[in-house]
């Protein structure tokens, strides 16, 4: 019960993902916390404020003006009696009012009117996301002290059209609330720590690339679980569909010597942390333009060169950081490949894990890992990937303890 006790403002405006909402309250409330809905009257366009209740468990306010409303709880009470406010989905719409400080709805006025951390998860059509007043919403937001989660990349449910703008999927949105609102000890406050997280995209020419099927969950989750115990974390995401984690400077990159260069300018760190699966090759020469192909003409081959490796370089640094930790992803002979990785790449640490197809761990959620040091080995049981990272991030708060 990660929230037990928490009570969160929910405020629903109209889009359709507000259809995500209802699952977001859901887990909201698995996980303890009390979730007092507020709606827009776009929202009551797409869901109805009574599955919204049903599913809350608490009345729906909609309205600023009802008398009704207005004795019982107030607006300004509303916007107090919470620890903290969410805006999920939050329209373009929504966010312009609250950039300039607009309060023409029970929604706007709440937010206007609110004392407490307050987190937004924009959903919209990409264009909207990208329109130069969207971007200055953004801005000021920001500096206001709004915290954003999402959006990603994807799909629009309405359109064809892909691109940034889609809502965070709900556990995301979690993970956020629960960052912020963790009261929990930070032994890795004043600590630095880089994360490296997702594929990389290695260009073949300019439609197409050399990828693997990382997700970037696993590093996503260690560069937030380290956030939550108090350091500064810098996370170097490679292409994902994910959303940057709350708390945490992301820095996105394609290439693997992009991913270097972002990594080494983060230095110095205390704590360094390597989980993108790096494509170890890339095309020698990628072509300018689309290679096309010619009936009757031999079929191209790729020449490929060696990335950097960046973890063994981070490892081997005159700013080497104390804790240097990788990952192993191996299909056979985990325990022996994952001792040779933590030599060659002068670590401190490897987290082995067998991706052999089966275990469906490379994309998935669930991990089960080997944790290999130089003094030994530790088997950790089949857990979630968030959990995984929950329990890495406190060994590593220990480990710097010891030193
Ligand atoms: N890694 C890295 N840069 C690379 C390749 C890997 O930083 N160019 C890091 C990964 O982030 C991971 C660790 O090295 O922490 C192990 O990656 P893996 O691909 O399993 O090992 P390799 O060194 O590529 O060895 P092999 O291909 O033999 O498994």
């Amino acid at each position: 019960m990660t929230l037990g006790g928490k009570r969160i403002l929910l405020i629903i405006s109209g889009g359709i993902a507000a259809y995500k909402s209802l699952d977001l309250i859901r887990r909201l409330r698995d996980r303890g916390a009390a979730v007092r809905p507020v709606m827009t009257s776009g929202a009551q366009e797409f869901v109805t404020s009574l599955a919204v209740g049903a599913l809350a468990a608490d009345h729906v306010f909609t309205d600023l003006f009802s008398r009704q409303d207005e004795q019982d709880v107030g607006h300004i009470r509303l916007a107090r009696d919470c620890d903290l406010v969410l805006i999920a989905p939050a329209t373009a719409d929504l966010l312009a009012k609250m950039a300039n400080g607009l309060a023409d709805d029970l929604a706007s006025t709440v937010l206007l009117a609110t004392d407490r951390p307050v987190v937004a998860a924009p959903a919209m059509n990409p264009r909207m996301w990208a329109h130069p007043a969207t971007r200055r919403n953004i801005e000021f937001l920001r500096r206001d002290g709004i915290r954003f989660v999402g959006p990603m990349a994807g799909e629009m449910a309405e359109s064809r059209e892909a691109g940034l703008g889609r809502m965070a999927e709900p556990l995301d949105i979690v993970a956020a609330v629960e960052t912020l609102l963790d009261e929990g000890p930070k032994p890795l406050l004043g600590r630095k720590a880089i994360v490296t997280s997702g594929p990389t995209h290695e260009p073949i020419d300019p439609v197409r690339y050399i990828a693997n099927r990382s997700s970037g969950r696993q590093g996503h989750a260690i560069a937030a679980a380290l956030a939550a115990l108090g350091a500064d974390v810098t996370l170097v995401s490679g292409p994902v569909t994910i959303a940057d984690p709350v708390g945490v400077r992301t820095l996105h990159v394609e290439r693997a010597d992009e991913m270097r260069d972002a990594v080494l300018s983060a230095l110095p760190a205390d704590i360094a942390v390597m989980v993108a699966a790096v494509a170890d090759w890339r095309v020698a020469s990628a072509a300018d333009q689309k290679i096309k192909k010619h009936p009757g003409e031999s079929i191209p081959t790729l020449a490929l060169t060696e990335n950097p490796d960046i973890l063994r370089t981070v490892g081997h640094h005159t700013l080497r950081p104390k804790l240097v930790v990788g990952f192993a992803a191996e299909t056979e002979h985990v325990e022996s490949n994952a001792r040779a990785k933590l030599e060659r790449k002068g670590a401190d640490l490897i987290v082995a894990n067998d991706v052999s197809s089966a275990t469906g761990i490379m994309g998935g959620t669930r991990n089960t890992v080997k944790i290999i040091g130089h003094d030994g080995i530790e088997q950790w049981p089949e857990m979630d990937k968030n959990e995984v990272a929950t329990r890495l991030a406190s060994l590593i708060a220990d480990r710097l303890r010891q030193e």
